[in-house]
Order: structure tokens, then sequence, then C-alpha cells
């Protein structure tokens, strides 16, 4: 049986075009929501991460703007800039794009960012607060994951989702929020990774596998079971001649060979890949809501 194709581009405009009435509304109020992008270095996968973060905002009419920096910009640069767009009251949401240079510690720029303009929800406040069940905002990625989960009705109470991978972008956020004591979540979850024994055994229990390790076409049809929900998070450059740009981008799941076995199956490019970007401009939007109304944390 032919699995049901995931189709995260379609959703992903769905929910930009509910963004784009609530920033109308917005925009009545004389609140134009503002996200910044911070870029270091010259990254081509962060590069054209950035572009379609802006090209996105432009789209929905979120005020967007890219702060470059050379890969020699200094850790002080760095932090004034953050703390500068903290001040603003213009923007509602600071982007670091990552990795950043290895002389620059991620982790300090990180817990600068106002956690009321965090939207990628990597502040350590922000994880805690997640973790606690009571989020101001969620990761991009694994909210998008969830949200995916959420449209295609397909409830992960009470099975078992098993995620490869244990990222702190990815697999430990989602594993976080897939266990939470609420609707579309109550999920038994197991998270492996490359220190896993049996990872082919663990991942043939799951009813829900979400790949996110980041290794290109690693899972195979005989590490999914029969009528599997399979969620593809990777996003991999491999060498590919008949393309004219000399790449492909494939996922962490060897997608055709697990087509016929799996129920549900997103795919690369154009599953979990345009869900990160519309979970980031609900991230935007929210804060600007939040601005609106004079929300304060605490
Ligand atoms: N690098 C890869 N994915 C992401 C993301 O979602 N946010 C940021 N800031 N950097 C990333």
């Amino acid at each position: 049986m032919a699995a049901t194709i995931i189709d995260g581009k379609k959703i992903s405009d769905e929910i930009k075009a509910e963004l784009a009435i609530k920033i109308d509304k917005l925009k009545k109020s004389g609140i134009t929501p503002g996200l910044t992008a911070i870029l270091v270095g010259n990254n081509p996968a962060s590069e054209s991460y950035v572009k379609s973060k802006a090209k996105a905002c432009a789209k929905i009419g979120v005020y967007s703007e890219v702060i470059r920096r050379s890969a020699e910009v200094s850790q002080k640069e760095l932090e004034d800039i953050v703390k500068e767009l903290n001040r603003r009251h213009d923007i509602d949401g600071i982007l670091v794009q990552s990795p950043l240079p290895t002389h620059i510690d991620e982790l300090a720029i990180t817990l600068l960012i106002h956690p009321e303009k965090d939207v990628d929800g990597f502040h350590p406040y922000n994880v805690g607060l997640m973790l606690l069940g009571r989020p101001i905002f969620l990761s991009c990625t694994p909210y998008g994951v969830m949200e995916l989960l959420r449209r295609y009705n397909i409830d992960p109470s009470g099975r078992e989702v098993v995620i490869v991978g244990r990222s702190n972008i990815v697999g430990k956020p989602l594993g976080a929020m897939l266990i939470q004591k609420q609707k579309m979540a109550n999920a038994t979850v197991t998270i492996c990774h490359s220190q896993t024994a049996n990872i082919k055994e663990v991942c043939r229990r799951a009813d829900i596998l979400v790949a996110a390790m980041g290794r290109p076409q690693f899972i195979k049809a005989d590490m999914i079971k029969n009528g599997a929900i399979v969620i593809d998070v990777g996003i991999n450059r491999v060498e590919d001649q008949k393309e004219e740009r000399g790449y492909k981008i494939v996922g962490d799941v060897d997608y055709e060979g697990c087509f016929d076995r799996a129920s549900f199956i997103t795919p690369v490019p154009g599953g979990v890949g345009p869900m990160t970007i519309a979970m980031l401009l609900t991230n935007t939007v929210l804060s600007a809501t939040r601005r609106a109304n004079n929300w304060r944390i605490g």
C-alpha cells in the first residue's frame, strides 16, 4: 500500500494565509511584526535558510532584516547587536542563525536574547518552560512536526514514537513536546542516538518514527514497521552530477524504499522544512500580538 504524503508545503501555505489575516489586524492597530536574523559567515545552508525566511516574511507582511557579519566577528560585537535588538520596540523576534564560528560562545549569545523575543525557542528559560508544559515559544522545527501531526489528525496519544537524533534543536525538544500531558501529545517516546544498541529493532517498534539525525537516507524500509507514520526532519546535500547545481537535497529517510510500507510519510523537500519557517512566522506574529497587548513574562 502506498503511503499518504504529508504535504508540508501545503500546510505551511495554509498557516501563512492564516497569519496574513492576523498581521492585517495588527497593522490596523499600528503594529507591524518585525524579525531580525543575524547571519555570521557564509555557510551556504544558512544563507539559503535566511533567504527563505526573508522571502516568507515579505510575502505575509512581516518586517524583516538581516544583519550580516563576517566569520571573524568578535563575541563582543555579536553581543552588542543582540543587546540593541532587545531594546528596539519594532523588533519582535531575534534569530541568530546557527552554526556560529567556533570562537563564538553560542550559549552566551542565546542567553542574551530577551526570552520574549526568542522566536527560535532556544533560550534555556524557554526550553525550561516548554519542558514544564507552560511554553511561551516552542522551537520551530519540533513545533512544525507537532503541527503537521495535528493538521493531519494524527494523534500521538498512547502511541509509540521513536525519534532518531538527540539534538538540542529537534530530538530533545520534540521528545519533550510529545510526552506532555495534553491533547495531541501523550505519546510514549524513545529517543535513539549514535550509541543506541539495536537501533533497527527499536525503530521497528515505532507507530510514529521521526528521523532527525542528519544522515542521508539512513532509515531504510526494514527499519520501519508496516503502516508506520514516518516524519523526516533531515535536510542533507548529497552530490549529484545529474543536477545542474551539482547536488540534491535528501532527507534522513530512504523515501522511495519506505513509501510502500509507511501509512503516512513526509517528503524532502516539501515536508518538515517549510513548516520550520511557518512556525517561525507564527512565533513572530505571536510576539507582535503580545506587544500589542502589552504582555510581559511573569
Ligand atoms: N540552524 C539550523 N536550523 C536553525 C533554526 O531553526 N534556527 C536557527 N537560529 N539556526 C538554525
